[in-house]
């Protein structure tokens, strides 16, 4: 029996946007998905964070894992606040569904082993950024992938600063990915091997950050 012919048998569906996933990911440890969400999608998972926001349900983010949290505003200026998918309603509910689907299929097509996630809505005010680092300095190595999606308004600017910058490159010659937080768009990256910073902002920046973790 072929591996198609064993899908096939298995109803399993290739996906394009996710093949191009994780081609990406194999060949250069980052993927970035334009539209991963529909705009009407976007736009309510903002109405959601701000209005979580404006109801002060925000803190401040911390540098450490959750048990040693140091906050250092010199480091990172975001505030965050944390999903829960079992009480996920609407928006957040729709944003679990697709996060699910996308861990079953990288599960299936590529035995990842991802038993856990954790997501997080974050606020970056106007002039914070976060500087560059690793996301397993967290002090959790189980974090596999890092996702990242952007709730910025559809006017977004490029000028309006607040890029993610992600350093790859071998044999000692380094390069900068240079990602604009348009709507819509996606970004997952190896928590393990990609250092990143987010560069200073204009405008209050949006966004969804959390990773796919093996346990
Ligand atoms: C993070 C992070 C990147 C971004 O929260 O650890 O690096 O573009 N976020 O928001
Ligand atoms: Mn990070």
């Amino acid at each position: 029996m072929t591996v198609n012919e064993l899908f096939e048998q298995l109803d399993f569906k290739e996906n394009p946007l996710y093949e191009k996933m994780i081609a990406d990911l194999m060949e250069r440890q980052y993927s970035i998905i334009e539209n991963f969400f529909p705009e009407e999608e976007v736009v309510a998972l903002r109405k959601s964070l701000l209005e979580k926001y404006e109801e002060d349900c925000f803190k401040k983010a911390a540098i450490g894992n959750r048990n040693s949290e140091v906050i250092e505003k010199e480091i990172r200026g975001d505030f965050i606040f944390w999903l829960n998918e079992g009480d996920a309603e609407g928006a957040e509910h729709q944003f679990f569904c697709r996060i699910n689907d996308m861990i079953d299929y990288l599960n299936k097509t590529c035995f990842m082993g991802i038993r856990q996630k954790e997501f997080h809505y974050a606020v970056y005010p106007k002039g914070t950024f976060y500087k560059r680092h690793l996301d397993t300095f967290q002090n959790d190595d189980r974090r596999k992938l890092s996702v990242v999606f952007y709730l910025n308004e559809e006017d977004w600017k490029p000028e309006y600063g607040g890029e993610l910058v992600i350093y790859t490159g071998s044999d000692g010659k380094e390069e900068e990915v240079t990602i604009y937080p348009f709507p819509g768009k996606m970004v997952i990256f190896e928590s393990q091997l990609l250092e990143h910073e987010v560069k200073p902002v204009e405008r209050q920046r949006l966004s969804i950050t959390g990773w796919l973790k093996t346990s």
